[in-house]
């Protein structure tokens, strides 16, 4: 029995819908995910740059005294809080401003403080020590060797390099093996539920919380922790989100980028492993990766009081300002959607639509200075290593975790392989799109929803001043905080 021509039309329709879906359903469902988070967190947030505030007028908003608020009232940061547990109340990104914020945010910039030389020599002893553990030379340290090469993805690749780096600032002393473990699944957890691409999963987070105790418990922290948080786990809580989540995830994701910039950019990679001392031409090609692939896809404020610009740009006291950052990077420049590192010779920073780390006088990036810095050390100590290789895309969120081939610079491989390894890179990277933009759908909405029963920052300003301490209606005033 033949196949009637309607039915064989049929097949042939859906054979080309599927094997064409790489093409077009991950773009689908990401904006279905939009749409979704939109619904369940209602009708918030106003996007800047938008028809009343350009972006010559963005950083002017930006920078308002009033775009102050951080975490009350904002719908959008129950599901911040969600992603950031355990501890949000206490993470530096979501302190509300005051006096407790300004201390916290002092011991902060204390801990990550230090000399340029030194902070660099940290972060490339950390990154050799990984690196030549990971990825062994031939017979050396005791390792399994690589054959030179090895396929890996840039972001896993990185984490334990900042896992170790962190806890050096932490601790003052070398990271344990067991201490980088704790670290790791905390991060990975962190920003994989981020992503959506996982659940998040608090046992692995609070494994870390409960070692964090016990240090500070014996007092081996070596740093002056600020009185206004008030109990042992408020300050574990502070350590592991701003160090040993933020800063790990931050710092894992920026190298991601820009080492996947560089192994997919061959003429860029080979200017800097022949001239690694050139410093002008890294910083440039690291502020065009920032340029392109902020990290921060929006960063909200609420406002504490009415802004007023003139010309209609008018926002009442409450309203949630989201800023843009991918946006604003695109205007202002020739050509924005070009990869051009050579733009910055022309341009400063300052003058540039250019905030990779926010804005000065807006709770700008503690770590601005710092980053730059020991990225440039450890981006030298894999080209010193490694030829990179990658033909898979290359988006701002980088879900795929940067898949990249790494061949020991001593050893090159034949051309041929090179061609046929990124030809599957490529192919396997569009149906990897594929499924992880389903799961991330189904996980996005499903999380979304959640932080949303949960309401974490709503249930705790029901009951907290926003200095932390208990309102009246919870418990008798006095708190210590306030002292
Ligand atoms: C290349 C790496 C990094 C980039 C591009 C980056 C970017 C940013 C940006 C854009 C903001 C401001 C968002 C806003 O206006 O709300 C921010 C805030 C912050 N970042 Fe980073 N960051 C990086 C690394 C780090 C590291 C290593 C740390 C380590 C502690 C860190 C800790 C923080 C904290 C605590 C805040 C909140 C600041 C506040 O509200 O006072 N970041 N980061």
């Amino acid at each position: 029995m033949t196949a009637s021509p309607a039915r064989t039309l049929a097949r042939t329709a859906a054979a080309g819908l599927a094997l064409s879906s790489p093409y077009w359903l991950p773009r689908a469902l990401v904006s279905l995910r939009v749409r979704v988070f939109a619904k369940v967190n209602g009708p918030e947030g106003v996007v800047v740059p938008n028809e009343q505030v350009g972006p010559e007028r963005f950083a002017e908003l930006y920078a308002h005294p009033a775009a102050n608020g951080r975490s009350k009232g904002a719908g959008l940061s129950d599901l911040f809080w969600y992603w950031l547990s355990p501890g949000p109340e206490v993470h530096q990104e979501h302190l509300e401003p005051g006096p407790r914020y300004d201390a916290v945010a002092r011991t902060t910039s204390a801990i990550l403080a230090g000399t340029s030389a030194e902070l660099s020599a940290v972060a490339a002893r950390c990154a050799a020590r990984v690196l030549d553990e990971r990825l062994p030379v031939r017979g050396a340290g005791g390792g399994r060797p690589s054959g030179g090469v090895a396929l890996v993805r840039l972001r896993d690749l990185m984490m334990p390099v900042w896992a170790e780096f962190f806890y050096e600032l932490v601790f003052r002393e070398p990271c344990p093996p067991h201490a980088r473990r704790l670290i790791v699944d905390n991060a990975e957890d962190v920003v994989n539920s981020l992503k959506n691409t996982r659940l998040r999963h608090m046992r692995r987070r609070t494994r870390l919380t409960r070692y964090l105790l016990r240090r500070l418990a014996a007092g081996e922290v070596p740093h002056e922790l600020p009185a206004a948080l008030g109990t042992a786990r408020d300050r574990a809580h502070y350590l592991q989100g701003t160090f040993f989540n933020t800063a790990v995830v931050q710092m894992s994701e920026a190298m991601a980028h820009l080492l996947l910039v560089l192994a997919r950019r061959q003429d860029i990679q080979r200017r800097l492993a022949e001239h690694p001392d050139d410093d002008g031409y890294l910083g440039n090609v690291m502020n065009e990766t920032l340029r392109m692939y902020p990290l921060f896809g929006i960063a909200h404020r609420i406002t504490g009081a009415d802004i007023d610009l003139g010309e209609g740009a008018s926002y009442p006291a409450g309203t949630v300002l989201c800023f843009d950052y991918p946006a604003y990077h695109a205007t202002g420049h020739q050509d924005p959607e070009v990869f051009d590192p050579g733009r910055w010779e022309r341009l400063s920073t300052k003058d540039a639509h250019h905030i990779p780390f926010g804005v000065a006088a807006n709770r700008p990036c503690p770590a601005w200075r710092l980053s730059p810095l020991v990225m440039r050390a450890v981006t030298r100590k894999m080209l010193g290593r490694f030829t990179l290789y990658s033909s898979v895309s290359h988006t701002r969120s980088i879900p795929h975790r940067a898949p990249c081939l790494l061949v020991r610079r001593e050893r090159p491989l034949p051309r041929h392989l090179v061609v046929a390894a990124l030809a599957a890179l490529r192919v396997r990277d569009r149906w990897e799109d594929v499924g992880r933009s389903v799961l991330q759908f189904v996980l996005g909405t499903w999380m979304v929803v959640d932080a949303r029963r949960l309401g974490l920052t709503r249930t705790w300003f029901a009951t907290h001043d926003t200095q932390g301490c208990p309102l009246p209606s919870a418990e008798p005033p006095g708190c210590p905080r306030h002292r």
